[in-house]
């Protein structure tokens, strides 16, 4: 069989601010109560980013741990891509300052945005340089401070998001081209422009001038979620060539313990094969899928040769998945 080139995760880490809000804390600046957002979403309490911690530091800080985790250091980085909605700058690109910090050698350094799918569209990005051979060590990175896009006066969002970052070191290994191989296997990507008023921030630089406020119609968002989502997971299997029955885990984006839920009974798949950080992290945006599979491989739940499927959906609205072995 012939030799074919992988993109291989060989590092994952994970990095979260360390103040805590827990529900609690919110019922003191705005009209919610735990039980509600216990009930509504699972969350129980969430990150936030201090005054002076931006989404560069949470960033640089996962892909340290990434980078070690794989052995590498920060030397060896030849790519590096973030995925935010929340820059530290207008420009240059979160990537850009990350490689800064790591002290990263000249090389390519750019930001992805798709909002909430941003780590899935992220690692397909990645996936065309590494399977090509065109870079040797790349980080791909989601990283978000969500709290700095709240409207602290909507309770039917601000209760929902928070900060942190998750990071993945991606490296070429050779693989005979079936789905035992080590690496990214298949995706799906998507993206419907037409439901833009369900969640989007309400400013931007060539609009107003302004960062903006997170606006969402939740309830609308929920229902596209369970049914886009399941349709993304199953044509990401079928891309890898693998029966959603096969997987081990799923790392979804963690939006709200329902969806998980929902999206988990639509396939078949017990919730026991769900990695779930929603309770203790909320939805960090294109930072959970990383910051979910770091804690899920720190914990040993998910191991070297597994197979996991990763899913998401947000903003614009996009949504993805992506099948591959550890
Ligand atoms: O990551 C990007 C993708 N985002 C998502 O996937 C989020 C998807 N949506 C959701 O997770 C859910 O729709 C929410 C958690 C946002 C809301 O849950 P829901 O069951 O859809 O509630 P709802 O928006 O239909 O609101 C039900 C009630 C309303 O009161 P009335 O009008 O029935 O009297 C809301 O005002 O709950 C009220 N409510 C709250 N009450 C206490 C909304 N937010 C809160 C709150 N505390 N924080």
């Amino acid at each position: 069989m012939s030799s074919v080139l992988r993109s291989a995760v060989t590092g994952v880490g994970g990095f979260l601010p360390p103040t805590v809000v827990t529900n609690a804390d919110l019922e003191k600046i705005v009209d919610t109560n735990d039980a509600w957002i216990t009930e509504r979403t699972g969350i129980r309490s969430r990150r936030r980013a201090d005054e002076g911690q931006f989404t560069s530091d949470l960033a640089a800080e996962a892909a340290k741990r990434a980078l070690a985790a794989a052995g590498r250091a920060a030397g060896d980085v030849d790519l590096i891509i973030v995925a935010t909605t929340t820059p530290d700058l207008t420009f240059p690109a979160t990537a850009v300052i990350v490689q800064r910090k790591l002290g990263a050698p000249v090389g390519i350094a750019f930001d992805v945005q798709a909002v909430c799918s941003g780590f899935v569209y992220a690692l397909s990005v990645a996936d065309g340089f590494v399977a090509r051979g065109l870079a040797k060590c790349a980080l791909v990175i989601g990283a978000e401070t969500m709290s700095r896009l709240m409207d602290w006066t909507d309770r039917g969002t601000c209760v929902l998001f928070g900060d942190g970052a998750g990071a993945v070191v991606l490296e070429p290994v050779a693989g005979q081209g079936t789905t035992a191989d080590r690496g990214l296997l298949g995706f799906a990507l998507r993206a419907d422009g037409t439901k833009q008023d369900l969640l989007y921030v309400d400013g931007g630089p060539s609009s107003t001038g302004t960062v903006g406020k997170l606006r969402m119609q939740g309830n609308h968002v929920f229902k596209h979620a369970v049914i886009n989502i399941a349709e993304a997971v199953e044509a990401a299997a079928e891309a890898a060539g693998i029966a959603v029955a096969d997987v081990d885990w799923f790392i979804p984006h963690q939006a709200n313990q329902r969806i998980l839920a929902g999206v988990a009974h639509r396939l078949g798949v017990s919730e026991d094969r769900v990695v779930s950080t929603i309770a203790d992290h909320a939805n960090t945006s294109a930072a959970s899928i990383p910051l979910a599979l770091s804690k899920a491989v720190e914990d040993g739940r998910v191991k070297p040769g597994q197979l996991l499927l990763m899913e998401a959906m947000g903003g614009g609205l996009t949504w993805g998945a992506c099948a591959l072995r550890l």
